[in-house]
């Protein structure tokens, strides 16, 4: 298959690049591969919205980006900060244009309150404005004739000069991925391509990611030899219920501690008085820690959330999902308090890419959760992550056309690539073991990488994880690959960078937090 773009990952970011490129430029033919169908994806999970400046009365871009520094401790670069918030207004507007449709209060748009915000600024759909964005997104791109999916397709490498005899151009030149229906390999050249494959909260036990959410854009990437940055900055959320509901962590989104909801410890007390003025409101990394001081100190596997004061009119507007999952789960959050802990949410760092979301591998761009911009620095800002997915595919999708435009390969150079060669069929047993491998690694990062680390607890990770990677390349060598075999490298992969570049770190900023230097 031959493609001019390429995108790995249909979420906001991959779907609004496709929608902005197909539009402008309907020439241009774009291929789109989404691991499971176009809807599942960490984006249809986002429940607070897109923090962006609305009401220029109570709020103003200098706000916007002095709470993102802030919340990062001064470590985002100030000058994407400055763009992404001024360029965000914008992107909305677009968005909206093709189909979003956000909560309005009057005539003006309806604005939630979130963790380290100064002013209520987060434009929402109830508590489901990622699955509103979403389904906007895929109808919009479906009804453009140039983009085509493909849907239940996994990524198990970038195509790059190492795939190629005698080919040294330092470029990328698209992927090859495996069908889950039948385990094929197929060949995908392109011009240009574009990751957008998200997160990878999946390396964990406890994560408001979804089971797709394995990080294989970043495995891929690392394959290939691209800049990887700052993946120690794993932000936990801090309130995530407690248990799970079908294997899953489901979220409690933040903007209903904006709407008045309170944290308490087992003894019934407000413990965030104790920890930060700005209360139940600080920002995550200091919500997450203080709940994990709480949690030790009554040695309970989690700490509750208080609505029961929420005007319960409020609550069935607003909060439609959590009270429904709270349900399911035997809560009813208006008389009861919720169990919560706090659940891997979100990677602040990913690959390196320039202000037009270029990786350092020619012809591969990173957009969305994957990628690292220097917006979210040591610690990412309450629904910053939608905003920032909108702005940078925007960006790329422009920086693209004109790429496409001045610079083409021959299609003879695309018939030199050769197709992915297999071998023998994987057994039954083997399954299994790629499940339990799955398992012991998350086990490995909550236990040892997770919110509070040691020198001690990462030595521990790494000599764990050796075990586990062990494993895995003997299976990845002597098996046909299988999207769970690669799917398990990518996590192992992602595992490993964390740990090493966790190691690495020498302070605690943000959601960094090592015991060895306080
Ligand atoms: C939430 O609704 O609490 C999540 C929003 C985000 O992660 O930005």
């Amino acid at each position: 298959m031959h493609a001019d773009v390429l995108v790995v990952g249909t979420g906001i970011a991959g779907l609004s690049y496709a929608v902005r490129l197909a539009e402008s430029s309907p020439k241009v033919k774009i291929c789109m591969i989404s691991k499971r169908d176009l809807l599942e994806s960490n984006t249809k999970y986002a429940q607070g919205g897109i923090a962006v400046v609305s009401n220029f009365f109570l709020d103003s871009y200098e706000d916007h980006v002095q709470d993102t520094m802030k919340a990062s401790g001064n470590t985002s670069n100030k000058t994407v900060v400055d763009f992404v918030v001024r360029e965000g207004p914008a992107r909305v507007k677009e968005l909206m244009a093709w189909g979003a449709q956000f909560d309005t209060k009057g005539s003006k748009l309806h604005l939630g309150k979130e963790g380290g915000h100064s002013a209520k600024r987060i434009v929402h759909h109830k508590d489901q404005s990622g699955l509103q964005i979403q389904n906007a997104l895929i109808a919009k791109a479906r009804s453009l004739q140039n983009i085509t999916f493909f849907e239940n397709h996994s990524l198990v490498d970038l195509i790059t000069d190492h795939h190629i005899p005698n080919t040294k151009q330092g470029r990328c030149y698209g992927a090859y991925v495996i069908s889950k229906r039948d385990e094929e390999i197929v060949k995908i050249t392109a011009q240009l391509t574009v990751l957008s494959t998200g997160g990878a909260g999946q390396v964990y036990a406890h994560t408001t990611n979804p089971t797709a959410a394995t990080g294989d854009g970043l495995g891929a990437a690392y394959r290939a030899k691209v800049h990887i940055e700052n993946l120690h900055f794993v932000q936990f959320h801090p309130t995530a219920l407690f248990p799970k509901i079908d294997g899953n962590t489901f979220l409690i989104s933040e903007a209903i501690r904006g709407a008045g909801a309170v944290l308490r410890n087992f003894k019934g007390e407000a413990f965030m008085t104790q920890y930060d003025t700005r209360k139940d409101l600080a920002p995550r990394d200091i919500v997450s820690r203080a709940i994990h001081s709480e949690m030790k100190k009554s040695n309970q596997a989690h700490v509750y959330l208080d609505a029961t004061h929420i005007d319960i009119k409020i609550l069935e507007q607003e909060f439609p999902t959590i009270l429904t999952n709270c349900h399911k789960a035997g809560i009813d959050i208006i008389k009861d308090f919720i169990p919560v802990l706090p659940a891997a949410h979100y990677i602040c760092g990913g690959i390196d890419v320039d202000e037009h979301g270029q990786s350092n591998l020619q012809g591969l761009y990173a957009i969305g959760e994957c990628s690292h911009t220097g917006l979210h620095g040591a610690n990412r800002l309450a629904s910053n992550s939608l905003l920032e997915a909108l702005v940078f595919a925007s960006r790329a999708a422009k920086h693209s056309a004109v790429k496409l435009a001045d610079e083409i390969l021959s299609t003879s150079f695309f018939e030199r690539i050769p197709n992915w060669s297999g071998t023998e069929d994987i057994s039954n047993q083997k399954t299994v073991q790629i499940h339990e491998l799955r398992a012991s690694l998350q086990r490995i990062m909550s236990a040892h990488v997770g919110i509070v680390k040691s020198g001690e607890s990462l030595q521990k990770a790494e000599e764990e994880l050796h075990k586990v990677y062990v494993a895995t390349k003997e299976l990845y060598q002597q098996n046909k690959l299988t999207p769970q075999l690669t799917t398990l490298r990518n996590l192992v992969s992602v595992a490993y960078l964390m740990i090493k570049q966790s190691q690495k770190y020498p302070q605690n900023k943000g959601v960094y937090f090592n015991e060895d230097y306080v």
